[in-house]
């Protein structure tokens, strides 16, 4: 079992095995199966859409070119990393021989339940399997499956290329040296793994996601500020701040004294709802939904919606350029 291999034994079956496999070819598991590839790993890649499978060859192909064009990755590295992502329909090919498989399908238990039976059933013991799931519980994911020492939470964020964070979570049955391994493998690949100790509904960085945008939310539901004001406040506020300076340190900065006075004067005023606000649920119902619809909070035209992901993929570019080291 797993759980009584060592750390030195986990981590050198999966470097023996030179491959990962992920499963789910969408959004995300197309940028994770960059990064293995541009880091030299074989990967096997696979979806249910042979039509999916069919784009991850020209997106990837894009996001290293548009790094490339920022000096971050070598253009010449660029044929290899393609050649090294092996896309099929057969999950069994996909994940033969490799050493850690990201599970990166669409947020549902049962659906992702079922694939780590199934991973389980068909991958060696010295197999690491890994989830991508956004909130959902590890240990739940992990409850059908009869190893689960080798089953982990390893959230990336979008594009998963670009955002260094990985949090890594343990299940309640997870082997410690499972974590550990993780933690090595995601830094070995340029990325910035973060430990989550507990295994608790949307891990770390979405707790503190949501939170943020339900108070967020709060404030254009009770008129206190528009939309758009809202997120000015942010951009050109703390959010500068919050690259170098999180909340931790700057509660230390400024002095947990004041800090104590501002929360007792202010927390009882924030919203605590254990709902979606109205006005979300609101939206919804009427089908403005965002980027999606062309009207969500704001409105969004095609080339407004664009132009805000242009923004987006140029700042992060540009961050990796300031920061070679992160
Ligand atoms: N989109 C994000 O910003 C983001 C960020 C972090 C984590 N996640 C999580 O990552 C996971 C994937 O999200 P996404 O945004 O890439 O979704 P997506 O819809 O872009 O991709 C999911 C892929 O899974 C495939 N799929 C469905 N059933 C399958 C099966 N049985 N076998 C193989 N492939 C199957 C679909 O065809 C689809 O291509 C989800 O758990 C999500 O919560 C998403």
């Amino acid at each position: 079992m797993r759980q009584k291999m060592t750390l030195d034994q986990i981590k050198t079956m999966f470097e023996q095995s030179g491959k990962v496999a992920v499963v789910g070819g969408g959004l995300m598991g197309h940028g994770i199966a960059q990064i293995f590839a541009l880091a030299g790993y074989e990967v096997g890649l696979s979806d249910i859409s042979s039509e999916v499978l069919e784009q991850v060859g020209p997106k990837v192909r894009t996001n290293l070119e548009q790094m490339a064009g920022y000096g971050l990755v070598d253009p010449d590295a660029i044929p290899g990393a393609l050649r090294r992502i092996h896309t099929t329909t057969d999950m069994p090919q996909a994940v033969e021989g490799a050493g850690l498989v990201f599970e990166a399908v669409v947020e549902n238990l049962e659906l992702k339940q079922k694939i780590f039976s199934e991973l389980d059933a068909l991958c060696p013991d010295g197999t690491i399997l890994a989830t991508n799931t956004s909130v959902i519980s590890i240990t739940e994911i992990a409850s059908t499956s009869q190893n689960r020492g080798r089953i982990v939470g390893t959230h990336f964020w979008n594009p998963p290329f670009l955002v260094p964070l990985v949090e890594v979570i343990p299940g309640a049955d997870t082997n410690p040296y499972v974590v550990e391994a993780c933690m090595d493998i995601l830094a070995r690949v340029g990325k910035r793994p973060v430990r989550v100790k507990k295994d608790v509904p949307g891990f770390l960085g979405n707790r503190l996601q949501h939170a943020l945008w339900r108070e967020a939310i709060s404030i254009v539901e009770n008129g206190i500020a528009d939309a758009a004001e809202v997120d000015e406040a942010i951009k050109y506020g703390f959010g500068i701040r919050l690259a170098v300076l999180g909340p931790m340190e700057n509660a230390d900065l400024v002095g947990l004294d004041l800090t104590c006075a501002i929360h007792e004067y202010v927390l009882k005023h924030l919203e605590a709802s254990k709902e979606p606000s109205p006005i979300l649920k609101e939206k919804e119902a009427k089908g403005e939904l965002g980027f999606k619809s062309g009207k969500g909070f704001q409105d969004w035209p095609i080339e407004r919606q664009q132009e805000v992901r242009q923004r987006l993929v140029d700042h992060l570019l540009k961050w990796h350029v300031a920061n070679p080291k992160a």
